[in-house]
């Protein structure tokens, strides 16, 4: 089908916008990551000013690169995949522009509010009451495009892919709205309608899913389409991705306690998210072997293609990250592991290896084809961004591993008269070198991040006459 035939059939605007979206709050998410980096290496950067304060810039961080970056992926992405697969156009194309500027308007409130200090305090939830409520109806919005769109679909199958972007829909509009249920005072400022440890259970039943729906699940949906396609093979068992999907779906929900070990919340409950967190390894590494496994035949193409060297590193990050969590989750090694650096590394080994990766690689297949080119601009600069993003992830988590056990051994430390062997001033010291090391890999990864809106810019604005050329190339090679 050329171009022309499928912006037709096809609502390509929305997820261009989307798409572009993506790599412009990719690059403020990070930089602010950057700036955050560098502050714990000189709180110089502080400022002396409440607005620019790692207290304040960190959830600015989280909101961005979660909400904003991760979020617009994961509409443009959905988008596209829910009318290829199901081979019909949005529901509703209006309905579609408002779930754009909708979400866009939440970014802005969240930039605008966060360093002004509102927020309820609850991480990964920050957002006052009036934004909360913004970002349901955006949400509920998003659900009746996606699920409208699956409903009108021209073939009788659903794709795999739908199954994983449609839990990641439903779960989040599920959590964002219990967690947030509270009691507004002012316009800014709200109390949460629990109390106590019941918040507190709340708070990370809605914490774990948020990475379990939103920074899994949803990007799972993408793996399972841009995987594939980029690989032109088919995923290697179908079969796989049903039991992958529902055993993931079945066990996430029960694992937030793991967030609370060793705190007020029972302790048939902290055991009860440790065993179901051991357990998450065996549907996870399901899910990464069959997109792994997907390659079969296909193993020689990373050789000469960056973008699939994006999706298969992605999935290795995935893999690695998916075995530290349970491992994490073990009363015993979180009593090492929590407060310190490790859980920040972590972190990253999911957000920047895995989501960041998986993003990269997709929107690299991505944009020529929604700008109706035949490739990216560069190949070579992809290739110098999968670089540059590969070793700053590890330069990222190697650092904070180090830094985070060190801290642990260093906290945990006693002499033989029951003393401690460190204070806290020691042990925050000795991480200095590794929060340089972390700052230079973020600063890689954000490196690679200019490049990709350099080579986006130059693919989306090649001259008319390459237009002409790449789209007569397209209708030749159409079938
Ligand atoms: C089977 C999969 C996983 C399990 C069982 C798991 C388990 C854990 C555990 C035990 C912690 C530390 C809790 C603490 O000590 O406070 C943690 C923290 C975290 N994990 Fe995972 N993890 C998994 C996968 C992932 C992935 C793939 C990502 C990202 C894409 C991720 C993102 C996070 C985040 C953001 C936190 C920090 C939460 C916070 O304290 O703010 N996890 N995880
Ligand atoms: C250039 C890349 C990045 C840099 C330099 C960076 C840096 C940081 C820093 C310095 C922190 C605060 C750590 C602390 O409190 O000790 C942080 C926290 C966090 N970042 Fe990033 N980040 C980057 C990219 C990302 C991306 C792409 C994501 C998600 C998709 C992400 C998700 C998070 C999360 C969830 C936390 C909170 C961790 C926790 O509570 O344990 N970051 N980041």
């Amino acid at each position: 089908m050329s171009t022309a035939i499928q912006e037709n059939a096809y609502n390509y605007k929305v997820v261009r916008q989307f798409t572009i979206a993506t790599v412009i709050w990719g690059i403020v998410g990070m930089s602010v990551g950057v700036l955050i980096a560098a502050q714990l290496v000189w709180p110089d950067l502080n400022f002396d000013l409440p607005w620019t304060s790692f207290g304040r810039l960190r959830p600015l961080h989280t909101n961005a690169v979660i909400f904003a970056f991760g979020g617009s992926a994961l509409f443009a992405t959905s988008y596209y995949v829910v009318q290829r697969t199901s081979q019909t156009r949005l529901f509703s194309d209006s309905l579609a522009a408002f779930t754009f500027w909708g979400w866009q308007a939440v970014i802005v409130l969240a930039a605008i509010t966060l360093p002004l200090g509102y927020t309820t305090t609850k991480e990964y939830a920050e957002l006052e009451w009036p934004i909360a409520i913004l970002l349901a109806v955006v949400w509920i919005s998003y659900g009746v495009v996606f699920f409208g769109t699956i409903v009108k679909r021209k073939v009788s199958h659903i794709y795999v892919g739908n199954w994983f972007f449609g839990a990641f829909i439903v779960v989040t509009a599920m959590l964002h709205i219990v967690n947030h249920i509270s009691i507004p005072v002012t316009f800014w400022k709200s109390y949460s309608a629990y109390a106590g440890a019941t918040d507190a259970l709340i708070q990370w039943w809605y914490g774990h899913n948020a990475v379990g729906f939103f920074l899994t699940t949803g990007f799972l949906g993408m793996m399972y389409y841009f995987v594939p396609k980029q690989a032109e093979r088919p995923i290697y068992s179908y079969r796989l991705s049903i039991v992958h999907f529902w055993a993931l779906i079945t066990l996430y929900i029960w694992a937030g306690p793991h967030h609370l070990h060793y705190t007020a919340l029972p302790d048939w409950a902290q055991s009860l998210g440790m065993v179901m967190s051991v357990i998450l390894l065996a549907p996870s590494w399901g899910g990464m072997i069959n997109g792994m496994m997907t390659l079969s035949g296909a193993w020689h193409k990373l050789r000469h293609d960056p973008i699939l060297r994006f999706l298969v590193v992605s999935l290795a990050f995935y893999g690695m990250s998916t075995f530290e969590g349970p491992m994490m989750a073990i009363k015993t090694v979180n009593a090492l592991s929590h407060y310190t650096d490790w859980t920040v590394g972590h972190v990253h080994a999911g957000a920047l290896g895995w989501v960041a990766m998986v993003t990269i690689g997709s929107l690299y297949h991505l944009i020529p084809r929604l700008f109706g080119r035949e490739q990216m601009f560069s190949t070579g600069l992809i290739n110098a961004h999968f670089w540059l993003a590969t070793i700053g992830t590890v330069l990222y988590i190697a650092s904070m591993w180090v830094n985070g056990i060190m801290q642990g051994l260093m906290w945990r430390a006693v002499n033989s008269d029951g003393t401690l062997t460190y204070s806290f001033a020691e042990a925050l010291s000795a991480g200095h070198y590794g929060y340089i090391v972390r700052m230079i890999g973020g600063a890689f990864f954000l490196g690679g991040m200019l490049l990709m809106a350099y080579n986006t810019w130059r693919t989306v604005r090649l001259t008319d006459h390459a237009r002409v050329i790449s789209d007569a190339r397209i209708a030749e090679g159409a079938h």
